[in-house]
């Protein structure tokens, strides 16, 4: 995860400027951005009637955006995007490949399988040594229950990362909004229904990851995060290609699994209890510091926040450094645009070419325009960064694409995976 970066670089004169570009205008109170949703300009506030106007009711029945396919369909014409079949789901619940498709080959790695992406796409499973990556999958959950543990998060000013549901953001925006207000709360993704990925369809990826990314960007200042776990840590080489070609995302597993969701659950496939979760917590949280801790918990209930708040002060007494994924695995920021919650944010669209570096306050200043998507390159077309992509190491990946329109300069930039 090396990133040794070098970046220098000049602004066009004449930025363009797109219709959508509500950001901060220069000079702007940087402390003020993260609740720019609340402070009008064309952002509609959350749970507001035009804030769920802007997103489907059914993804079923949605089409993909055009600037979406459009960057997908320059990835695929890249041969960024394997050609892989969709699983169909057995009686045991797994996912299967059709003949002739081995789920632990190199060119399908079925993450459900154990199978680990060996450099071309990024994909993590553990923390750096020493550090645990504090993440609850599943939310936002309804507000008495989510109050819970955002409370908890707060109080002991503890940062953490939420893979969330772009559809229970839409359906509990008073949940949302509490978590949004706490700055140290990094936002995720964890697609809009929760499918298991290797069953859909291209573009039922994108539009999965998509609106999940566009309901957190629109809804915090146009941040956009750097971060996706697939539902059941099921992806393979197909969708971690759409996730990170596409739209810039770094596929999240695990490398120990709770099962707290399975505590009183009727779908449970084990016996699973608050003590049983807690022990095995207690257990890693005591246990090697290498490699460091990427547990899977879930804020789904009082039984999952549950072993959360029990085991929590475990991590103080190990020396745990926890914190969020992001941090503990050494990733460049939270967003693809922005360092947190309340550093400078560069405008960047979903699904649009990420922004050559990450912005620091200095850049702020002149970071106040985007392209619009469907003029925009996509990350697959632009010069460089399809020809590395099979080797292990891209070495221009999304997070190096500069939009032509909105950059000129000098880039030296070596990065690795980010
Ligand atoms: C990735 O590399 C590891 C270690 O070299 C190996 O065990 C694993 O099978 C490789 N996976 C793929 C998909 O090539
Ligand atoms: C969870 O705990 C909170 C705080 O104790 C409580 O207000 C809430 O009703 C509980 N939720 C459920 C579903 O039991
Ligand atoms: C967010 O980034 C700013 C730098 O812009 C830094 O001062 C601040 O401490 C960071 N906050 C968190 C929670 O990491
Ligand atoms: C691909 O990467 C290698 C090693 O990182 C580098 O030497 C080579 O120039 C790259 N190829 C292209 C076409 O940029
Ligand atoms: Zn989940």
């Amino acid at each position: 995860m090396a990133r040794a970066c070098s970046v220098l670089f000049l602004l066009a004169s004449s930025l363009a400027v797109s219709a959508r570009s509500w950001y901060q205008p220069r000079g702007h109170p940087v402390h003020e951005l993260f609740n720019r949703q609340n402070v009008g300009g064309g952002v509609a506030d959350i749970g507001s009637a035009a804030w769920t106007a802007q997103y489907p009711a059914d993804l079923a029945t949605a089409s993909v955006p055009a600037a979406w396919k459009a960057a997908y369909t320059n990835a695929v014409n890249a041969g960024l995007i394997p050609n892989i079949p969709v699983t169909t789901l057995g009686t045991d619940g797994l996912a299967k490949y059709p003949e002739g498709f081995d789920a632990l080959s190199p060119t399908v790695c079925a993450s459900a399988q154990e199978c680990r992406i060996n450099g071309s796409i990024p994909q993590i499973w553990d923390a750096t040594p020493g550090y645990a990556g504090i993440s609850f999958d599943d939310g936002p959950v309804d507000l008495p229950t989510a109050s819970d543990l955002y409370a908890f998060l707060k109080e002991n000013h503890q940062p953490s990362t939420h893979f969330l549901i772009g559809s229970n953001i839409l359906a509990n925006p008073d949940s949302f909004k509490q978590l949004v207000q706490d700055p140290q709360q990094e936002l995720a993704c964890h697609t809009w229904t929760h499918p298991v990925m290797t069953t859909q369809t291209d573009d039922q990826v994108l539009l999965e990851l998509g609106w999940t990314l566009k309901i957190i960007h629109d809804s915090t200042g146009g941040r956009v995060p750097r971060l996706w776990r697939p539902p059941t840590g099921d992806s393979d080489m197909r969708v971690c290609a759409i996730a990170y070609h596409v739209f810039g995302l770094t596929t999240v597993i695990w490398n120990y699994d709770s099962n707290d969701w399975q505590i009183g659950a009727p779908d449970a496939t084990g016996t699973y209890t608050d003590e049983s979760v807690t022990a095995s917590l207690t257990g890693w949280l005591n246990g090697p510091k290498t490699p460091g801790l990427l547990m899977l918990e879930h804020e789904l209930n009082n039984h999952t926040v549950g072993c959360f708040k029990d085991t929590y002060s475990l991590h103080k007494a190990n020396n745990w450094i926890s914190t969020t994924v992001s941090d503990a695995i050494a990733a460049p920021s939270w967003y693809q645009n922005s360092l947190n919650n309340t550093a400078p944010v560069a405008a960047l669209d979903v699904a649009a070419p990420a922004p050559s570096t990450v912005p620091s306050p200095h850049t702020l200043a002149v970071t106040t325009s985007t392209t619009p998507p469907a003029s925009a390159p996509s990350a697959a077309t632009t010069k460089g960064s399809s020809k590395n992509a099979s080797n292990g190491v891209s070495d221009v990946g999304p997070l190096a694409m500069i939009s032509s329109t909105a950059l000129l300069g000098a880039l030296l930039c070596s990065v690795a995976f980010w």
